[in-house]
């Protein structure tokens, strides 16, 4: 018998560009993008919300394609949304296409659409031929300003968020600004629950200024979403590139704070509430518990609950007062999903305050139930 521990050095590159008109001839970044890696084949897949939204965008891919020394292998449109990751339809779509297209290791996967789209669309990139490159082009405030500049793709299973997917970097992330301003307004504005959650966090200047500018975000001015969009994401990938755990291998998740009600009420309401709708509440909800359960040493409530109404986001759904058989809020249930997805001891970061977090390992549910009637209180 014998055992041998070998350690396998991995390193990835993490190409993250924020730009206008990506598909512009006179743009290079995507040309030199395309260029380094040196592959030949592309699939360029387009969310139907977005080919809507942009009747001439892939007239202007293909046009775009047509001047790079590259094998085009289609551009196809297919539905996105997040009932696109409630099944596994749309993996297996694009699986299809990828067989059919003989894209391989080196071949491009270009991904335009929101969160729930790249998620589903990145978990059949990742799996066909064990990781086809993806470059992801994130359309909604959300997609860019957190979800697409991540290493994580997903879809739903079991009733649950998430639950089968993997940990792939993309090839690159294309933030083009020009796509956050199609989306309804309330769309827009709601992915920026993502920014404040970040900066609760990680950045008290930038809680900061989001303070001083929830007016102009409200309104959705261009310069304002767009400075915002930015400074969050790069927060996010920061968090994932230098922090020293990309793949999430120990117990500790900042970027999920909020997300243990936020994830169980999307499942709960079979997905009406969307994931930014949810992650207000979801912050709400650990904001009030960290101020009631002691760990809050000033109480950063007021700021934050100001924010989240100055957004228009609601802190309050049905759903965090359903009941089990048993009698107990359903809504607790997903902090053991939580743990479960996670691995380890319950980890659940919590907020010291503006900017910075800490790790508890057990949330008691009195406390939960306090805060739920506090944030039903405010919203009647
Ligand atoms: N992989 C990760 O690390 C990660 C992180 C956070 C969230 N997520 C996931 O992201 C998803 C949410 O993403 P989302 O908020 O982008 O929602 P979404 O993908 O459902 O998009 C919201 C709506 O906007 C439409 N849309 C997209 N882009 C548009 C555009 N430019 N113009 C007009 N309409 C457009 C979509 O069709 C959809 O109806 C959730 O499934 C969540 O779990 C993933
Ligand atoms: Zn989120």
């Amino acid at each position: 018998m014998s055992r041998h521990d070998f350690q396998i050095p991995v390193t990835f590159k993490h190409r993250v560009v924020f730009t206008r008109n990506v598909f512009s001839p006179e743009n290079p970044e995507l040309r030199e993008i395309l260029e380094e890696g040196g592959g030949r084949r592309a699939l360029v897949l387009i969310e139907a919300a977005v080919a809507t939204a942009w009747p001439h965008l892939a007239l202007e891919i293909e046009a775009y394609l047509a001047t790079l020394d590259l094998e085009p292998r289609g551009i196809h449109v297919l539905p996105g949304g997040e009932a696109v990751k409630t099944d596994d339809s749309c993996v297996r779509e694009v699986w299809n296409l990828i067989d059919a297209t003989h894209l391989d290791r080196h071949s491009y996967v270009l991904a335009i659409g929101g969160g729930a789209f790249l998620d589903a669309v990145g978990y059949a990139a990742a799996t066909a031929h064990r990781g086809v490159r993806l470059v992801r082009f994130p359309t909604t405030t959300l997609a860019q300003d957190d979800s697409g500049v991540g290493v994580k793709c997903a879809i739903n299973a079991f009733g649950k968020k998430n639950w089968v997917g993997a940990f792939a970097v993309p090839f690159a992330v294309i933030n083009d600004f020009r796509f956050l301003h199609s989306q309804d307004e309330r769309t827009c504005r709601a992915g920026l629950v993502e920014a404040v959650k970040v900066a609760m966090v990680k950045d008290r200047e930038f809680f900061d200024w989001i303070e001083d500018h929830v007016d102009s975000l409200a309104a959705l001015e261009p310069e304002a979403v767009e400075f915002c969009v930015e400074k969050s994401a790069l927060l996010h990938v920061r968090h994932i590139a230098e922090g020293g755990d990309p793949f999430e291998n120990g117990s500790s998740r900042p970027l999920d704070f909020g997300h243990w009600a936020a994830h169980k009420l999307e499942a709960l309401t079979s997905y009406r509430l969307s994931h930014a709708e949810a992650v207000s509440i979801g912050l709400a909800l650990d904001t009030l518990y960290s101020t009631r359960a002691g760990l809050a040493s000033a109480d950063p409530a007021q700021r934050v609950l100001r924010i989240l109404a100055g957004l228009k986001l609601a802190v309050y759904h049905p759903a965090l007062d359903w009941l089990d058989e048993t009698g107990h809020r359903r809504v607790l249930g997903g902090l053991d999903e939580f743990r479960e997805h996670l691995g380890g001891e319950l980890t659940v970061l919590m907020l010291k305050e503006i900017g910075v977090g800490m790790d508890v390992h057990w949330i008691d549910p009195e406390i939960v139930g306090a805060c739920i009637d506090e944030l039903r209180g405010i919203s009647s």
